[in-house]
């Protein structure tokens, strides 16, 4: 039985995360279920400290990836950053007691009502495109800002995550930094940081290397004096298939630091440096469990009915990803080639499609890997089916962290949020 590098085992009496039995927790919770490995996430997300040798380090936990409350307040005990993109982001780090200087504000086509819920909050505004700059210019002049670059560099697991070059919609051109300039010069603005976002699950460390570089480009004293930090984004790819090529992050966070290190000289004074990683922190950490409750042979082909669907997953319809699935209820049957469906009333809702796993019956449960990014936080309602339970291991202890809501709760929620 092949896992990837994660925390569950397969002992005798059934599998195990972090030492606590799954059985136990399946029976207690029930499937469609999200569980997430506290103590490995917290791992993850300090292994960047470990592996980036720059005294002046910041790690901001990208939390679109997975607001789940409990790592989030495990994260804020790791006197952890956030990455933020929306007011309610903002305003979740704000009453979880995140600090304003460890959360950052990096909206697209963010609404002039959207800055100004925000700034009340006093985090800093990471600007994405010269319009917003002049209008947030405008509104808050002699304040510090952070500018957002598209560092023209294409890289990234699918095309729908790939957020440079000139086809995406985010950041500013490089070209137009002459602009950035007088308007930050007309309002009296401080340029605080740089940024740059290349893409999600970026396989190649050439490409990091490259858009760092692009960036530290236009980074020079002439044109932003006030530098204190430069963020280069998320992007960092965890492997999903057994196949997968793992990134030597050691050897990637050396070489990073080279590059900035030498950049500082140049600049003449030592600046943090900053990331926002989502995936890497999360991804590995996340396991999602449904339960197997139809099967069909259709002329030959295997037809797998389980109880959740794309809703409460969407990563395999959305971008064609690949998530390993063990059958834990019989894990050393004979192998056989199965499609994977949901229960959602469309032929693309599929978790797999012709994969081999051990003998599949009705009543066995599905252990989908690496749900921990863009899963539950992806989630939707669609066919009215509510969001699953989430629970959240730590140090041994199994908790409930989010509780699906009950069809009658469910239903009254719509009801209430209904106006006339
Ligand atoms: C601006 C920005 N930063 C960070 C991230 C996190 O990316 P990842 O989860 O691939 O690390 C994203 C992902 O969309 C992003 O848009």
């Amino acid at each position: 039985m092949e896992f990837l590098d994660n925390s569950v085992s397969l002992k005798d009496d059934g599998f195990y995360i972090d030492d606590v039995s799954l059985n136990t927790i399946i029976k207690e919770y029930a499937a469609p279920l999200f569980i997430y490995d506290g103590n490995y996430i917290e791992k993850k997300y300090l292994s960047l400290y470990k592996h980036i040798p720059w005294k002046k380090l910041k790690i901001f936990y990208a939390m679109k990836a997975n607001y789940n409350v409990s790592i989030l307040k495990m994260l804020k005990e790791k006197n952890a950053s956030l990455d933020t993109v929306s007011p309610a982001e903002v305003l979740l780090s704000s009453k979880l007691g995140y600090p304003p200087e460890n959360v950052i504000f990096t909206a697209n086509n963010m609404t002039d009502q959207e800055m100004d819920e925000v700034k009340k909050s006093g985090v800093l505004f990471n600007i994405d495109s010269l319009s917003r700059l002049e209008k947030y210019g405008k509104k808050y002049p002699d304040t510090d800002i952070c500018i957002r670059f598209n560092p023209d560099v294409i890289a990234g697991e699918n095309s729908k995550v790939q957020t440079g070059g000139e086809s995406t919609k985010f950041g500013v051109l490089l070209s137009e930094v002459e602009n950035i300039k007088k308007i930050v010069e007309k309002y009296g603005l401080a340029v605080k940081g740089l940024h740059e976002h290349t893409g999600s699950g970026i396989s190649e460390t050439e490409s990091v290397y490259q858009s760092m570089r692009n960036l530290l480009s236009i980074a020079k004293r002439e044109n932003f004096p006030n530098l204190e930090f430069i963020s280069f984004g998320g992007g960092f790819k965890v492997p999903y298939t057994p196949e997968d090529k793992k990134i030597d992050y050691s050897e990637f966070g050396k070489n990073i630091t080279n590059i900035f290190s030498s950049f500082c000289k140049e600049y003449g004074k030592e600046l943090y440096l900053c990331f926002e990683p989502g995936k890497y922190v999360v991804a590995e950490g996340g396991y999602f469990v449904v339960q197997v409750n139809t099967i069909k042979n259709n002329r030959g082909r295997m037809i797998v009915g389980t109880n959740s669907g794309f809703p409460h997953l969407i990563r395999p319809v959305l971008y064609n990803a690949y998530h390993h699935i063990c059958n834990i209820s019989n894990p050393r049957g004979k192998m056989f080639t199965y499609d994977i469906c949901g229960n959602i009333c469309e032929t693309g809702d599929l978790f797999a499609s012709q994969r081999q796993l051990p003998e599949v019956r009705e009543g066995d449960f599905l252990l989908i890997m690496n749900a921990g990014a863009y899963c539950y936080s992806m989630g939707s309602i669609y066919n009215l089916r509510p969001l699953p339970n989430e629970v959240f291991i730590y140090n041994g202890r199994a908790n409930l962290s989010t509780k699906m809501l009950s069809s009658n709760d469910f239903v009254e929620n719509i009801l209430r949020g209904h106006c006339g």
